[in-house]
């Protein structure tokens, strides 16, 4: 077709939806040029349940984004969320070798990090650096070049089961496409959305999904926190149709003009509840973020600050040109998100910011879930 301008494709799987998005790498930047999006039966909770449909539901995604571009998508940064992706806090040591940190030591204080016990059937998506301390000096961000004895670096580390990531590429490949990278849904929606003020002052993302609401807490430039908790507006949809006796579609069509407070409120009460658990409650000076088709419901913004305290805002995707009418709706957040971050990682874009390559290496991520494969 058409186009000959380097192309980046972020395909957000979800149990409500699936959403592509296509993006075009220009001598003046990025842009926009494609969107598509259907509607997804065969994931329950963010998580793939049923082969066949979720090729199907990729395919009309996709092949839909493609007219819009026109292009052909060959290869997607793919968002694997459900409850199986859990993140925690973890933390390494070493003894720096020389006198001065190296980047060779840098790889081992993050190797010792990760060195968690884990179960046969989970691996490692993702080890994001949270601050260095060398010798008794902490807060760093970067430490090479440092003079010190010790290094030692704390880490979120965010896992998933490892036949829940294979399921999902599995289905992409069936569907013709091949799969650059796998990022946690969560993350990637971090990435379109916060602005750099509210990851530096503390603040907290809800994406309000149709299977699951994920939680990503971010301070101080890093992230802190990630959960993905097992109830979605999907469960609003069924209890209306339940205490009504209407078909599902009707409750759906009445559930988006007015929000169904309890629930809504029950399901904010369990999020603040993990807040607490987590002992991020106190962090979150620029307050909640909420996003996912959910975050479009009504009055559901008045509701969240009747929970937690105030401010809380919606989030759309940012810091994108092109289509941006079509695209700044929350329920695109995670597929701009991913787009986001294969920008980041591409050898072909030179104008990346800071945070270029911060949710890891593509090639161990991948292997994890390609190991069985061959
Ligand atoms: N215009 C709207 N007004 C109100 N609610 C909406 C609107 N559009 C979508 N929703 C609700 O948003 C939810 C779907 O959000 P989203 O598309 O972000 O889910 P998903 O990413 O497919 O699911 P998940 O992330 O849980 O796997 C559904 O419960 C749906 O009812
Ligand atoms: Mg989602």
């Amino acid at each position: 077709m058409a186009r000959r301008a380097p192309l980046i494709v972020g395909l957000d799987v979800g149990t409500y939806k699936v959403g592509a998005i296509v993006a075009e790498l220009t001598a003046q930047g990025t842009e926009i040029v494609g969107i598509g999006s259907s509607t997804s039966k065969g994931l329950r909770k963010g998580v793939v349940v049923n082969i066949e449909a979720t090729v199907e539901a990729i395919r009309k995604a996709t092949e839909e984004a493609e007219l819009m571009a026109g292009c052909e998508i060959r290869s997607v940064i793919v968002g694997s969320a459900g409850n199986h992706i859990k993140g925690f806090n973890s933390h390494g040591v070493v003894a720096v070798k020389g006198r001065e940190v190296g980047p060779g030591d840098v790889e081992r204080v993050l190797d010792a990090a990760r060195a968690i016990a884990l179960p046969m059937d989970r691996q490692v998506l993702h080890v994001l650096p949270q601050e260095f301390i060398v010798d008794d000096q902490d807060g760093i961000k970067e430490p090479i070049g440092m003079a010190g004895v010790r290094l030692e670096a704390r880490v979120h580390i965010v896992t998933g089961a490892i036949s829940s990531g294979q399921n999902l590429i599995k289905c992409c490949n069936r569907a013709g496409l091949h799969v650059r990278d796998v990022l946690a849904g969560p993350l990637a929606a971090a990435e379109a959305v916060l602005t750099p003020e509210e990851r530096e002052l503390g603040v907290a993302l809800l994406d309000l999904g149709g299977g699951t609401t994920d939680v990503v807490v971010v301070h101080a430039g890093a992230i802190r926190h990630t959960a993905v908790l097992p109830v979605g507006g999907g469960h609003v949809t069924t209890d209306l149709a339940a205490a009504l006796r209407t078909p599902f579609a009707e409750a759906e069509r009445l559930k988006q003009r007015e929000v169904i407070e309890p629930r809504m409120e029950e399901l904010f009460t369990f999020v603040r509840r993990e807040l607490e658990r987590a002992g991020c409650a106190h962090v979150l000076t620029s307050g909640i973020v909420l996003t996912g088709g959910g975050a479009a419901m009504q009055q559901v913004m008045a509701l969240a600050e009747r929970v937690f305290r105030p401010p809380v805002r919606l989030g759309v995707p940012l810091h994108l040109s092109g289509l941006v009418d079509v695209v700044a709706s929350p329920m695109y957040s995670t597929a701009v998100g991913l787009v986001l971050h294969g920008l980041k990682q591409d050898p072909r874009m030179r104008h990346g910011d800071g945070m270029r390559g911060q949710l890891g290496a593509v090639g161990e991520r991948m292997m994890g879930w390609l190991r069985e494969f061959f």
